[in-house]
């Protein structure tokens, strides 16, 4: 077995992939790609996938959730566009690629970003802390989980402003409080299933109040939501997993279980790092994220053997982000302590043959 530490698309747990594998071929007599989205029984799918998301995170009511295409690249858009209102202003923190993605493309729909912290200073290795947030603004947005850098919000920030979030990589991982946020949007292709669907959460209240001058029928949420994700061609097969992949949740202790699988995964790899000396830790200690552990040889000339090490232990997935480099261990949910184990084991290894 592979012990897969990629950024996502990530590990399944092995029998979504079994189950998946099987409705390829025999989806009730049909093969679940060729099957029609209008289809009962497709129909059946998109209502159960849309149910246990509100099941696994306790979604309270006055809220709906959706299935988009796009990815949370468009959702970057799509966030904008809904959230616009009078002052056409929002607050943003800063925290990576992702965030300012998100920034770069409020700007071009018409928002004007006015970003209230920023970790750059420091190449996105910390998370600001005590942002003052200015109350006269449509919305905040954050991104909770730094994929790229290896920091996470361990607490959210707090302000008056609706509160939108791109939970791409680590929504599932732990629990959170929904009635907390006005948006959550995140690409299923971490913790929720393959590349494909993008998620949505949305308060009822706040749709169908975009003051944007330009809202595409696609890019309106209120539409999706009216229609239950069905307003055009859902991502059918993606949509399929991640039902399969919610119910193997639900079967297993669900988002509380996972979060204590992935502290103890975070814990033991942390350690690790901390307690050997040829690795370092790339981000601050109390803003490590718990999906995304970055860190590095200190003497880089003592990569090419290490990585030669991992790929025979049959890790795979372990380089760092091509604009940040050394190492970045992705742990979502599927991936077993076992792994992480393999990995630590590793470079135990590699540093007493090196000690
Ligand atoms: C936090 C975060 N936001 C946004 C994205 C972009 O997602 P997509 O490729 O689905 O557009 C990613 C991709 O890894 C991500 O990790």
């Amino acid at each position: 077995m592979k012990h897969n530490f990629g950024a996502g698309p990530c590990i399944l747990p092995q029998d979504v992939f079994k189950q998946a594998a099987d409705a390829v071929l025999d989806f009730n007599g049909l093969s679940i790609l060729e099957v029609s989205h209008r289809h009962k029984d497709y129909v059946a799918v998109m209502d159960e996938a849309l149910d246990l998301v509100k099941k696994a995170l306790n979604v309270p009511s006055g809220y709906s959730v959706a299935y988009l295409q796009g990815g949370a690249s468009l959702g970057f858009t799509i966030t904008a566009l809904n959230m616009m209102r009078d002052t056409k202003k929002a607050a943003y923190i800063n925290t990576g690629t992702w965030a300012s993605g998100a920034i770069k493309e409020a700007k071009k729909v018409g928002i004007d970003t006015q970003v209230v912290a920023s970790s750059e200073d420091k190449q996105f290795t910390y998370i600001p802390k005590n942002v003052e947030i200015p109350s006269n603004l449509d919305y905040l947005h954050f991104t909770s989980n730094n994929t790229i850098y290896g920091t996470q919000f361990h607490e959210f920030p707090k302000s008056d402003l609706p509160l939108l979030c791109d939970m791409s990589s680590d929504i599932f991982s732990k629990e959170i409080n929904v009635a907390d946020f006005d948006l959550i949007y995140a690409g299923a292709q971490k913790n929720l299933g393959p590349a494909g669907a993008t998620l949505y959460i949305v308060k009822d209240d706040v749709l169908g109040k975009s003051t944007s001058p330009f809202l595409p029928s696609y890019l309106d949420l209120k539409n999706h939501i009216d229609k239950a994700s069905m307003a055009n061609t859902p991502p059918v097969f993606s949509v399929y997993v991640a039902m399969l992949n919610l119910r193997h949740l639900l079967a297993n202790g669900s988002v509380k279980a996972k979060e204590l699988e992935n502290n103890a995964k975070a814990a033991l790899l942390y350690s690790e790092i901390d307690s050997n000396p040829l690795f370092s830790g790339n981000v601050a200690t109390e803003d490590r994220s718990k999906m995304n552990v970055t860190f590095k040889l200190i003497d880089e000339n003592l990569n090419a053997e290490f990585d030669a090490a991992w790929k025979g232990a049959d890790i795979v997935g372990l380089p760092g982000h091509r604009s940040v480099g050394g190492y970045r261990a992705s742990m979502y949910n599927a991936l077993p302590l076992e792994s992480v184990k393999v990995l630590v084991d590793t470079m135990k290894e590699f540093t007493r043959t090196k000690g």
